[in-house]
């Protein structure tokens, strides 16, 4: 029999080492524990599963107490237990969703190479080894996989970008600065499933030219941290790393960065600015990193989820992938359910789904019971969507026509309690820490922005005050060097349009 407990950081930061530790010490002759991944239903974290005679049966979430009574009593009692949830597969928060990216995460231990071989691991890298580097662009190109870091442009694009530049030495840097409030996906796929990250970019490596790659890992992931330094450490040894990966003759070495906690070096310029040592500040756009990234060399960056994705594209066929999805936004998208929300975790769906079918639906409704109030789509620089837009498709162009975007992927939660004019303070207040400070728009504008919202809560001259809000929203779109300045009034107008009664409890006085 064997017991599977995860070891990521949020079943850690929820019980499941100490579980794990009482496993330990109650096991039997032939049982043992294996650390996996989370699956991402972070809402049944701890979740312990055991597997006897091929069907993997679920309890959480689990506590010290009611494992002491499941470890009290004789295994055929089990599932009688209140935490007995039956088997995996048939739990219909996970039958409801397509899991590509995801398919891997919570099966095993996530430094388990034969385990990762025998889920298709690394089948992706070799069908690129015996294609023409052109021909792994297009087959990224035909898949339509875009950019999941938040801005969706064509992976495909980007990658022939670099592949068609022509220099001595080209990088592949992984952006895993995970900074979006609510998201999670970059660091549960690293955790859960490395060895699909590293495979990834040995494929970008070898489309483009690339004998080198950076993964640049936000400070705040030390688990993370582990579990990639092991499993590229491992993949060195079996030969997917190194100067000859898969005996091809290829190189492909790849090293891990830390960065140092600022939200700003998720920005793909100021995160080479901070990998060539420097301090995070942006660089103004062109030249663009594909053409002079790093070192100022040509440089693909991609977020954790688009290169982990290439590998699948690789292993299963462009047209697969781009079977699934709408319009010009193909595959699945990696959803990340935060906030006030009963079923909070990762949920891989295909695009086209609505807005209010996940966070209704799959995500049960806010967890105080409550109404829903808003949702914030695409992270802290997305807008706060009233219910009017919840029945929005998930699709990058359908969010951008309603004046939204879907960004990393990360839906936060506000039930009817939320202020609104707080959270419209929070998100200039936000910009202002986070600012690089090298433009004044956002770096003065963010400031002057919370004083402004501050006297609109005072009731001072509310009206006045309001246009000039809107003013400044506007020099900060329009005159900001990047998205950080330049979508900070996104969420800000969004609460002002939505949820005017927050700012001014008298509407008519605005
Ligand atoms: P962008 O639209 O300027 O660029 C997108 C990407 O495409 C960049 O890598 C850029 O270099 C590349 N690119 C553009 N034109 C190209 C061309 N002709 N050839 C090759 N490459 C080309 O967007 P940006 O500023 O990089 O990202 C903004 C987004 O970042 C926002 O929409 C937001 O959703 C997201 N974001 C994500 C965060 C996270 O934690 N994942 C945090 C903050 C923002
Ligand atoms: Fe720096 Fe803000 Fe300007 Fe971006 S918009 S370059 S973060 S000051």
């Amino acid at each position: 029999r064997r017991y599977f407990l995860p070891a990521d950081t949020t079943a850690g930061a929820l019980g499941a080492d100490a579980l794990a530790e009482q496993l330990q010490g109650a096991l039997h002759e032939g049982e043992t524990v294996v650390r996996n991944g989370s699956r991402g239903a972070f809402w049944l974290e701890p979740l312990l599963e055991v597997e006897e005679g091929g069907e993997r049966i679920a309890f959480g979430p689990l506590d010290g107490r009611q494992l002491g009574e499941l470890l009290a009593t004789d295994y055929t009692q089990w599932r009688e237990h209140e935490s007995c949830l039956g088997s995996v597969a048939q739990l219909p928060w996970f039958k409801a969703q397509t899991r590509l990216t995801f398919k891997r995460a919570g099966i095993d231990d996530p430094l388990c190479l034969d385990g990762y071989l025998a889920q298709q691991g690394f089948e992706g890298l070799e069908h690129a080894l015996h294609l023409a580097p052109e021909d792994i662009v297009e087959e990224v190109l035909r898949s339509g996989l875009r950019g999941r870091g938040g801005a969706a442009f064509p992976a495909g694009i980007k990658w022939r970008t670099v592949a068609e530049a022509s220099a001595e030495q080209k990088y592949i840097v992984c952006n895993a600065d995970e900074g979006d409030s609510g998201t999670f996906a970059d660091r549960l796929l690293m955790e859960a499933d490395p060895y699909q990250l590293i495979e990834g970019m040995a494929i970008a490596g070898l489309a483009v030219g690339a004998t080198r790659g950076y993964i640049y890992l936000r400070s705040e992931y030390p688990r993370t941290w582990e579990v990639l330094h092991r499993a590229i450490g491992k993949a060195e040894a079996a030969g997917y790393l190194g100067d000859n990966i898969g005996n091809s003759n290829r190189a492909f070495h790849l090293e891990l960065r830390i960065g140092a906690g600022a939200y700003i070096c998720g920005e793909e310029t100021a995160m080479l600015e901070s990998l060539e040592g420097k301090r995070g500040m942006v660089r103004a756009k062109p030249p663009l990193p594909a053409l002079e990234g790093l070192f100022g060399q040509p440089t693909v960056v991609n977020n954790v989820l688009t290169l982990a994705a290439v590998s699948t594209v690789l292993a299963d066929g462009a047209e697969a992938y781009a079977a699934l999805g709408m319009e010009r936004s193909k595959g699945t998208l990696c959803l990340q359910l935060a906030g006030n929300i009963k079923r909070g975790g990762l949920l891989e769906v295909p695009f086209g789904m609505s807005v209010r079918e996940v966070v209704e639906q799959l995500g049960g409704g806010t967890r105080s019971g409550r109404p829903i109030k808003a949702i914030q789509a695409g992270g802290p620089l997305g807008a706060y969507l009233p219910e009017s837009a919840w029945d929005t498709p998930l699709d990058y162009e359908a969010f951008a026509g309603i004046g939204g975007m879907l960004g990393h992927g990360g839906l936060v939660v506000f039930d009817d309690t939320a202020d609104m004019a707080a959270q419209a303070r929070f998100a200039m207040a936000f910009c202002a820490e986070e600012s690089c400070g090298k433009c004044t728009p956002c770096r003065v504008g963010s400031t002057r922005g919370v004083e402004v919202i501050d006297k609109i809560i005072a009731r001072e001259d509310p009206a006045a005050n309001m246009t000039l809000l809107e003013d400044l929203c506007d020099t900060m779109e329009h005159a900001s060097l990047c998205a950080m300045g330049g979508l900070t009034p996104h969420p800000v107008r969004s609460a002002m349009t939505y949820f005017p009664e927050d700012f001014c409890k008298d509407v008519g006085e605005v």
